[in-house]
Protein backbone atom coordinates (compact mmCIF):
# COMPACT_ATOMS: atom_id res chain seq x y z
CA UNK A 1 0.00 0.00 0.00
CA UNK A 2 1.19 3.64 -1.17
CA UNK A 3 2.34 6.34 0.93
CA UNK A 4 -0.48 9.66 0.89
CA UNK A 5 -3.02 11.58 2.38
CA UNK A 6 -5.53 8.27 2.17
CA UNK A 7 -2.80 5.84 3.87
CA UNK A 8 -4.56 3.62 6.38
CA UNK A 9 -8.39 4.31 5.11
CA UNK A 10 -9.80 1.81 3.64
CA UNK A 11 -12.49 2.77 0.62
CA UNK A 12 -15.00 0.87 -1.16
CA UNK A 13 -15.57 1.32 -4.59
CA UNK A 14 -18.33 0.16 -7.30
CA UNK A 15 -18.44 -0.22 -10.81
CA UNK A 16 -19.13 -0.78 -14.14
CA UNK A 17 -22.93 -2.15 -15.02
CA UNK A 18 -24.44 -5.55 -13.93
CA UNK A 19 -26.08 -8.51 -15.72
CA UNK A 20 -29.81 -9.36 -15.17
CA UNK A 21 -30.25 -13.07 -16.57
CA UNK A 22 -32.13 -14.14 -18.87
CA UNK A 23 -31.90 -17.27 -19.27
CA UNK A 24 -28.30 -19.57 -19.08
CA UNK A 25 -27.16 -17.66 -22.37
CA UNK A 26 -29.04 -14.20 -22.17
CA UNK A 27 -28.97 -10.88 -20.23
CA UNK A 28 -30.15 -7.58 -19.74
CA UNK A 29 -26.84 -4.84 -19.14
CA UNK A 30 -26.94 -1.56 -19.83
CA UNK A 31 -24.18 0.82 -21.89
CA UNK A 32 -21.59 0.84 -18.67
CA UNK A 33 -18.16 0.69 -19.69
CA UNK A 34 -16.49 0.81 -15.86
CA UNK A 35 -14.12 3.30 -17.15
CA UNK A 36 -15.14 6.33 -14.51
CA UNK A 37 -15.18 3.66 -11.40
CA UNK A 38 -12.15 2.49 -12.38
CA UNK A 39 -10.39 5.47 -12.43
CA UNK A 40 -11.44 6.42 -9.32
CA UNK A 41 -10.55 3.44 -7.29
CA UNK A 42 -6.62 4.03 -9.26
CA UNK A 43 -6.72 7.58 -8.08
CA UNK A 44 -7.99 6.80 -4.37
CA UNK A 45 -5.37 3.83 -4.66
CA UNK A 46 -2.29 6.30 -6.03
CA UNK A 47 -3.26 8.01 -2.36
CA UNK A 48 -2.47 5.42 -0.57
CA UNK A 49 -6.21 4.07 0.05
CA UNK A 50 -6.47 0.45 0.30
CA UNK A 51 -9.76 0.05 -1.83
CA UNK A 52 -11.95 -2.43 -2.33
CA UNK A 53 -13.41 -2.70 -6.15
CA UNK A 54 -16.52 -4.52 -6.67
CA UNK A 55 -17.37 -5.09 -9.95
CA UNK A 56 -19.91 -5.90 -12.49
CA UNK A 57 -18.64 -6.99 -15.85
CA UNK A 58 -16.87 -3.98 -17.16
CA UNK A 59 -14.97 -3.20 -20.91
CA UNK A 60 -12.17 -1.68 -18.58
CA UNK A 61 -9.92 -4.18 -16.20
CA UNK A 62 -9.99 -3.49 -13.02
CA UNK A 63 -7.37 -1.10 -11.09
CA UNK A 64 -4.06 -3.02 -9.83
CA UNK A 65 -3.50 -3.39 -6.31
CA UNK A 66 -7.03 -3.22 -5.60
CA UNK A 67 -8.98 -5.79 -3.70
CA UNK A 68 -11.01 -7.03 -6.46
CA UNK A 69 -14.47 -8.51 -5.75
CA UNK A 70 -15.84 -9.53 -9.91
CA UNK A 71 -19.91 -10.06 -9.66
CA UNK A 72 -22.92 -9.87 -12.21
CA UNK A 73 -26.08 -9.08 -10.82
CA UNK A 74 -27.18 -6.51 -8.59
CA UNK A 75 -28.23 -9.19 -5.82
CA UNK A 76 -24.44 -10.29 -6.30
CA UNK A 77 -23.40 -6.38 -5.99
CA UNK A 78 -24.99 -5.97 -2.89
CA UNK A 79 -23.45 -9.32 -0.87
CA UNK A 80 -20.14 -7.72 -2.10
CA UNK A 81 -21.03 -4.63 -0.66
CA UNK A 82 -22.53 -5.99 2.37
CA UNK A 83 -18.85 -8.07 2.82
CA UNK A 84 -16.70 -4.75 2.84
CA UNK A 85 -17.21 -4.11 6.86
CA UNK A 86 -15.59 -0.71 8.49
CA UNK A 87 -14.83 1.42 5.51
CA UNK A 88 -14.49 4.83 5.42
CA UNK A 89 -15.93 5.67 2.98
CA UNK A 90 -17.79 4.02 0.14
CA UNK A 91 -18.17 5.28 -3.71
CA UNK A 92 -21.32 4.17 -6.04
CA UNK A 93 -19.91 4.11 -9.30
CA UNK A 94 -21.92 1.44 -10.54
CA UNK A 95 -24.58 1.33 -13.02
CA UNK A 96 -26.93 -1.00 -10.98
CA UNK A 97 -29.46 -2.34 -13.34
CA UNK A 98 -33.21 -1.54 -11.89
CA UNK A 99 -34.90 -4.31 -12.93
CA UNK A 100 -34.47 -8.36 -12.90
CA UNK A 101 -36.05 -11.01 -14.66
CA UNK A 102 -38.09 -12.13 -12.05
CA UNK A 103 -37.78 -15.53 -12.68
CA UNK A 104 -34.98 -16.49 -15.03
CA UNK A 105 -35.19 -20.19 -16.67
CA UNK A 106 -32.57 -22.55 -16.06
CA UNK A 107 -32.82 -23.66 -19.55
CA UNK A 108 -32.45 -21.53 -22.95
CA UNK A 109 -35.90 -20.39 -23.70
CA UNK A 110 -36.01 -22.12 -27.17
CA UNK A 111 -38.24 -20.53 -30.49
CA UNK A 112 -41.45 -22.85 -30.19
CA UNK A 113 -43.24 -21.84 -32.73
CA UNK A 114 -45.91 -20.70 -30.37
CA UNK A 115 -45.74 -17.10 -29.43
CA UNK A 116 -42.83 -14.87 -28.26
CA UNK A 117 -41.96 -15.26 -24.65
CA UNK A 118 -43.07 -12.44 -21.91
CA UNK A 119 -40.14 -11.23 -19.37
CA UNK A 120 -41.93 -10.22 -16.24
CA UNK A 121 -39.97 -7.88 -13.78
CA UNK A 122 -38.52 -7.63 -10.09
CA UNK A 123 -37.13 -4.64 -8.78
CA UNK A 124 -33.73 -4.85 -7.78
CA UNK A 125 -32.09 -3.76 -4.05
CA UNK A 126 -30.80 -0.20 -4.02
CA UNK A 127 -27.06 -1.01 -2.86
CA UNK A 128 -26.85 2.69 -2.21
CA UNK A 129 -29.88 3.59 -0.30
CA UNK A 130 -29.52 0.31 1.25
CA UNK A 131 -25.72 1.11 2.75
CA UNK A 132 -26.96 4.71 3.57
CA UNK A 133 -29.85 3.74 5.79
CA UNK A 134 -27.35 0.71 7.58
CA UNK A 135 -25.71 0.75 10.75
CA UNK A 136 -22.48 0.45 8.97
CA UNK A 137 -22.95 2.83 7.09
CA UNK A 138 -19.65 4.84 5.93
CA UNK A 139 -18.88 8.56 7.33
CA UNK A 140 -18.78 9.53 3.87
CA UNK A 141 -21.24 7.71 0.94
CA UNK A 142 -20.52 9.30 -2.38
CA UNK A 143 -23.44 8.48 -5.10
CA UNK A 144 -23.98 8.89 -8.89
CA UNK A 145 -26.64 10.30 -11.15
CA UNK A 146 -27.01 9.30 -14.63
CA UNK A 147 -29.43 12.17 -16.17
CA UNK A 148 -30.00 12.89 -19.53
CA UNK A 149 -32.20 15.93 -18.57
CA UNK A 150 -32.82 18.56 -15.42
CA UNK A 151 -29.64 17.45 -13.82
CA UNK A 152 -28.98 19.35 -10.80
CA UNK A 153 -32.33 19.23 -9.69
CA UNK A 154 -32.45 15.55 -10.35
CA UNK A 155 -29.27 14.63 -8.77
CA UNK A 156 -29.95 16.80 -5.63
CA UNK A 157 -33.55 15.00 -5.14
CA UNK A 158 -31.65 11.93 -5.54
CA UNK A 159 -29.11 12.39 -2.84
CA UNK A 160 -31.92 13.27 -0.61
CA UNK A 161 -33.67 10.26 -1.45
CA UNK A 162 -30.86 8.12 -1.16
CA UNK A 163 -29.35 9.27 1.92
CA UNK A 164 -25.61 10.09 0.75
CA UNK A 165 -23.39 13.03 1.30
CA UNK A 166 -22.47 13.78 -2.02
CA UNK A 167 -24.10 13.25 -5.76
CA UNK A 168 -21.72 13.26 -9.11
CA UNK A 169 -23.84 14.11 -11.78
CA UNK A 170 -23.35 13.86 -15.27
CA UNK A 171 -25.20 14.26 -18.33
CA UNK A 172 -25.18 11.00 -20.13
CA UNK A 173 -27.16 11.52 -23.36
CA UNK A 174 -25.84 10.32 -26.18
CA UNK A 175 -24.65 13.53 -27.95
CA UNK A 176 -22.01 14.37 -24.81
CA UNK A 177 -20.04 11.44 -25.60
CA UNK A 178 -19.76 10.52 -22.01
CA UNK A 179 -21.40 7.09 -21.70
CA UNK A 180 -17.93 4.93 -22.81
CA UNK A 181 -16.16 8.31 -23.57
CA UNK A 182 -12.28 9.30 -22.07
CA UNK A 183 -14.04 12.21 -20.52
CA UNK A 184 -16.80 13.40 -18.09
CA UNK A 185 -18.58 16.73 -17.43
CA UNK A 186 -19.98 16.54 -13.74
CA UNK A 187 -21.80 18.59 -10.77
CA UNK A 188 -20.92 17.48 -7.69
CA UNK A 189 -24.11 17.91 -5.12
CA UNK A 190 -23.12 18.08 -1.68
CA UNK A 191 -24.79 19.74 1.59
CA UNK A 192 -23.56 23.05 0.64
CA UNK A 193 -25.07 22.64 -3.04
CA UNK A 194 -23.94 21.86 -6.77
CA UNK A 195 -20.09 22.34 -7.66
CA UNK A 196 -19.82 22.51 -11.47
CA UNK A 197 -17.01 21.01 -12.79
CA UNK A 198 -15.51 22.26 -16.62
CA UNK A 199 -15.54 19.05 -18.88
CA UNK A 200 -12.25 17.09 -18.46
CA UNK A 201 -11.00 13.21 -18.52
CA UNK A 202 -12.48 10.70 -16.26
CA UNK A 203 -9.02 10.58 -15.02
CA UNK A 204 -9.13 13.88 -13.86
CA UNK A 205 -12.44 13.76 -12.32
CA UNK A 206 -11.36 10.97 -10.59
CA UNK A 207 -7.86 12.26 -9.13
CA UNK A 208 -10.20 15.64 -8.31
CA UNK A 209 -12.45 13.60 -6.34
CA UNK A 210 -10.08 11.15 -4.62
CA UNK A 211 -8.72 14.87 -3.48
CA UNK A 212 -11.59 16.09 -2.13
CA UNK A 213 -12.31 12.88 -0.12
CA UNK A 214 -8.89 13.13 1.55
CA UNK A 215 -9.19 16.06 2.76
CA UNK A 216 -13.11 15.55 4.11
CA UNK A 217 -11.49 11.65 5.58
CA UNK A 218 -8.49 13.85 6.91
CA UNK A 219 -11.17 16.37 8.54
O1 LIG B 1 -31.31 5.62 -8.94
P1 LIG B 1 -30.11 5.76 -9.80
O2 LIG B 1 -29.72 4.49 -10.47
O3 LIG B 1 -30.11 6.91 -10.74
O4 LIG B 1 -28.99 6.14 -8.71
C1 LIG B 1 -27.67 6.16 -9.03
C2 LIG B 1 -26.84 5.89 -7.81
O5 LIG B 1 -27.38 4.83 -7.02
C3 LIG B 1 -25.46 5.40 -8.21
O6 LIG B 1 -24.55 5.78 -7.23
C4 LIG B 1 -25.65 3.90 -8.25
O7 LIG B 1 -24.43 3.22 -8.11
C5 LIG B 1 -26.58 3.68 -7.08
N1 LIG B 1 -27.49 2.52 -7.24
C6 LIG B 1 -27.32 1.40 -6.45
N2 LIG B 1 -28.20 0.35 -6.56
C7 LIG B 1 -29.24 0.41 -7.41
C8 LIG B 1 -29.41 1.54 -8.24
C9 LIG B 1 -28.51 2.59 -8.13
O8 LIG B 1 -26.37 1.35 -5.66
N3 LIG B 1 -30.08 -0.62 -7.51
Amino acid sequence: LGDGPLRGKHILVTSGPTHEPIDPVRYIANRSSGAQGTAIARALLSLGARVTFVTGPADVPPPVGADVVAVQTADEMLDAVRSAQDVDAGVFAAAVADWRVASASDQKIKKDGKGLPVLEFAENPDILATVCASKARPALVVGFAAETQDVIAHATAKRARKGCDWIVANDVSPATGIMGGTENDVVLITETGAEDWPRMGKDAVAARLAQKIAEVLNG
